[in-house]
């Protein structure tokens, strides 16, 4: 069939179809040969040459998180990707879990790492045990018990919030006030370690008031897992969530979380279907256990890299790694207050110190130079501290010797600069005192 034959109504003679023809070949072999050409070039130079191979630098993570990750944990992430139904990666998760449920004190059956980083962990925690219009009391003195609230509300629990200021704790007694008033209450939400103000929140008396209530109680415990002491059995957390890139010492990516019986039972009663379809418990768990039916690719390497880490809590032993990070807070507490530094928080934990910026001094100048001549990374203050605190965190593999010594001396040095009156000398004579590990 000529070129244009199929065209209803064209008929050119023999003479104009061969030149049409012609031009037409001439036209595609044009267009072939600069397709080829750009194929070409494509291969001698490749497009993204103003993208340079990744080469970033390694900094001295002192922020509230992420921190450090030790290079055996960066190996496990480049280990070779197995499929996630792969015996070897099945049984990578069996171990995790075992680990996990070491690292919580727990004997959970449903403990594991949900995808996603600490926020993730929440949201499973609130929306697997919370249907809309459920009551629930969430315990505010900071940005992540702010997050909480939020979290609760969107998955529609009528929510009554505790207040506390900033910095301090959330008293037994107003827990018991809210529960008193409001008898429906399924479950409640606390922060056990608020990175907002350092805040350290203590557990014992509220878990004892909210199961007398016959309510669940909900743990942050994003910057406490593996720093500091979080036994989730004997405390009766029913639901605990963390993140991996803080006391763990792993990169984010996973939210290790375990849920008590209790819970459990509360997920399995549910009259309405969990309203997150990624973070459902209720299917996840059969892949986490003996069924293995696919939900979603689990993300194989960070599995790997958290394996590792959870293996370098328990190699240095979980009590021993809590009172490291105990020692290094209280020489770093030393050396702050030497120099004149105040601390936010009423009760400060151990993994995250949270001081005020002194009067005259400008936050950001101060982080920038530790950035830029230390190398060093600190936090900014969140909410009403905006500009007025730093946030230090000493937290997994950050928590050392080195690094408290680094920092006051830094701290020290740019200070001094900026006319900010330190003793020389004063602060690092405090935290390597041998009173100063024993500072309360
Ligand atoms: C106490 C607390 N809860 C929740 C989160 C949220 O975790 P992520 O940022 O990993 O989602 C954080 C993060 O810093 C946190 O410190």
């Amino acid at each position: 069939m000529g070129f244009y034959q199929g065209i209803s109504g064209y008929k050119p003679d023999a003479q104009a179809s061969a030149s049409i023809l012609a031009r037409t070949r001439s036209r595609v072999g044009l267009v072939l040969v600069a397709t080829q050409q750009f194929h070409q070039n494509l291969a001698r130079k490749p497009m993204a040459t103003h993208f340079r191979q990744l080469n970033p630098t390694e900094r001295v993570l002192m922020g509230p998180g992420p921190s450090y990750v030790p290079q055996r944990v960066l190996h496990a992430l480049a280990a070779p990707t197995l499929g996630h139904l792969d015996p070897e990666y099945l049984a990578i998760m069996d171990d995790t879990r075992q680990m996990l449920r070491q690292v919580f004190q727990t004997n959970n059956e449903m403990t594991m790492a949900m995808s996603g980083t600490g926020s993730a962990g929440m949201e499973a925690c609130v929306c697997n045990l919370i249907e809309p219009g459920d009551e629930m009391i969430v315990c505010v003195n900071g940005v992540f018990g702010g997050r909480m609230k939020d979290v609760a509300q969107r998955y529609g629990a009528n929510v009554h919030a505790i207040e506390s200021a900033w910095g301090t704790a959330i008293a037994p007694e107003q827990v018991e006030a809210t529960l008193k008033a409001n008898p429906r209450t399924k479950a409640i939400g606390i922060v056990h370690a608020e990175t907002s103000t350092g805040e350290h929140q203590p557990l014992e008396e509220i878990s004892e008031i909210v199961h007398r209530y016959g309510a669940l109680l909900i743990v942050d415990a994003v910057t406490s897992l593996g720093g500091i002491d979080i036994p989730v059995d004997r405390l009766r957390i029913d639901a605990c969530y963390s993140g991996t890139q803080k006391c763990l010492s792993c990169p984010p990516g996973l939210a290790p979380v375990t849920f008590s019986a209790s819970a459990m039972e509360a997920l399995d009663k549910r009259k309405t279907k969990v309203t997150s379809w990624y973070l459902d418990v209720s299917m996840i768990r059969n892949y986490w256990g003996s069924d293995r039916v696919y939900h979603h690719t689990a993300p194989i390497n960070m599995t790997y890299a958290l394996r590792e880490s959870l293996m370098m809590v328990l190699e240095e032993g979980l009590q021993q790694r809590i009172a490291r990070h105990l020692k290094h807070h209280r020489m770093l507490r030393a050396g702050l207050e030497a120099m004149g530094l105040n601390f936010i928080p009423q009760h400060s934990l151990a993994t995250l110190n949270a001081v005020r910026v002194p009067e005259g001094v400008d936050d950001a100048v101060v982080r920038k130079r530790l950035l830029t001549e230390y190398n060093i990374e600190i936090g900014a203050g969140l909410g009403p501290f905006k500009g007025k605190a730093w946030r230090i965190g000493l937290m997994g593999a950050s928590s050392s010797v080195a690094n408290v010594t680094l920092i006051l001396s830094a701290l020290e040095t740019i200070l001094r600069d900026l006319n900010y009156a330190v003793e020389p000398g004063a602060a690092l004579s405090a935290a390597t005192h041998p009173e100063a590990a024993v500072y309360t």
